[in-house]
């Protein structure tokens, strides 16, 4: 039974965890980054094409304490690396190290590098290997001491779901927004709103998610070429998950002031096939106003960092927290910023707050309204 290694941004790891439990995986384990679970060879299917918030699957080929460069490569060495990596296959090395005694990333990557060539070298009867067939991403970790070899299964990562063709400034990665949307306990029953849509990553992964419909369905995956695993696998696993698709009606929506962005957003909506779903439109997030009792508002302001100066970002979202105050207390808004007096500037505190990193900025996501 293999195992399986999880990486995730920080803060997603327990919704990851939720995720990978829901599939059926055993033994889920949630790490900081990442979540660590066990399964049979057809989960690599599975994993990857129902993932929303997940960066990437890889398969577990070896774990081995090392404080000593001698041990990393002895460990990797003792890998069986020929039933994995063909004799013209290219295999580079990716990887990192936590609190661990080899604390150089390049001097392990190079150890392990030279520790597969070695047993490759041996088992093919080659002095040097071509590296000019498939590829095989080999990835390490060492926290702790503790090394984890993997090989990488999904490719380009999960966040990466084939629909964002062209995007625009500080979008939002596809895993985050999903996390926000499912953060809200968003379930399709309500209007959920982005007025600061940009490229739409919100509304897309809200739709997707109402409709249940897993986020891996249109791309490929590096595993898919992998000849150890049944070719059925995938299909399986497309089958699965189209049949647990829901075929409701929703009320999605998305604003932005700029109509380049509106245009990039319904185009994206369209490679995604939830255009039937989710309604775009050049909106001013401070007018935002919506009919109705319930709903949702996910979002993701500019911060005052990448897009616009940070006293320009503190007049929007007072304005913008004025236009929320409108709306009626059975609402929930939450609005992801990276701003520290973000608080402030809205008007209100926060009933709630969700650490989360936005590739390397740390931001908070806010709560607001009946949660
Ligand atoms: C951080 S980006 C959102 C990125 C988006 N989540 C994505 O994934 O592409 C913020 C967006 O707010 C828009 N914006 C700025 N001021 C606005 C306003 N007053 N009303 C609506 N949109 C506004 C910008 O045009 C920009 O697209």
């Amino acid at each position: 039974m293999p195992d399986f290694v999880i990486p995730c941004l920080l803060g997603l790891e327990k919704l990851v965890g939720d995720e990978v439990k829901k599939l059926g995986l055993a033994d889920v384990r949630v790490e900081n980054g990442r979540v660590l679970c066990h399964g049979a060879a057809a989960d690599i299917a599975r994993l990857n094409v129902n993932l929303r918030c997940g960066a990437r699957v890889l398969l577990v080929l070896g774990t081995f304490r090392a404080t000593e460069f001698e041990a990393l490569f002895q460990g990797v060495k003792g890998i069986a690396w020929e039933d994995w990596i063909g004799r013209d296959d290219a295999f580079p090395v990716a990887g990192y190290s936590i609190n661990s005694t080899l604390h150089s990333v390049p001097a392990c990557q190079s150890i392990v590098k030279k520790a597969v060539c070695d047993r490759l070298g041996g088992k093919y009867g080659l002095q040097t290997l071509p590296e000019t067939g498939a590829r095989k991403q080999i990835r390490f970790s060492i926290m702790k001491d503790e090394v984890t070899i993997g090989l990488d299964a999904s490719g380009e990562g999960l966040y990466k779901r084939g629909y964002r063709a062209v995007g625009v400034q500080a979008p939002l990665r596809e895993t985050l927004a999903a996390a926000m949307v499912l953060l809200t306990k968003y379930r399709g029953l309500d209007p959920l709103c982005d007025p600061f849509c940009g490229s739409g990553t919100i509304a897309i992964e809200a739709a997707l998610i109402a409709k249940n419909r897993a986020p891996g369905l249109n791309r490929s995956f590096a595993a898919q070429s992998w000849t150890q695993l049944d070719r059925r696998i995938w299909l399986d696993a497309a089958d699965e998950a189209m049949d647990k698709e829901f075929h409701g009606e929703y009320e999605i929506w998305g604003g932005d002031l700029d109509p380049a962005a509106v245009e990039i957003a319904r185009h994206n909506a369209i490679l995604a096939e939830v255009d039937d779903t989710v309604r775009f439109a050049v909106a001013d997030a401070t007018r935002f106003h919506w009919g109705g009792q319930y709903g949702r508002v996910v979002t993701n302001p500019p911060y005052g960092e990448r897009l616009m100066e940070r006293r320009e970002a503190e007049a929007l979202y007072r304005a913008f927290g004025r236009a929320m105050e409108k709306l009626p207390e059975t609402w929930r808004v939450a609005v992801l910023s990276s701003h520290t007096e973000f608080e402030r500037s809205f008007g209100r505190a926060a009933v709630k707050k969700r650490k989360l990193y936005n590739g390397m900025i740390k931001c908070d996501l806010f709560f607001y309204g009946k949660q």
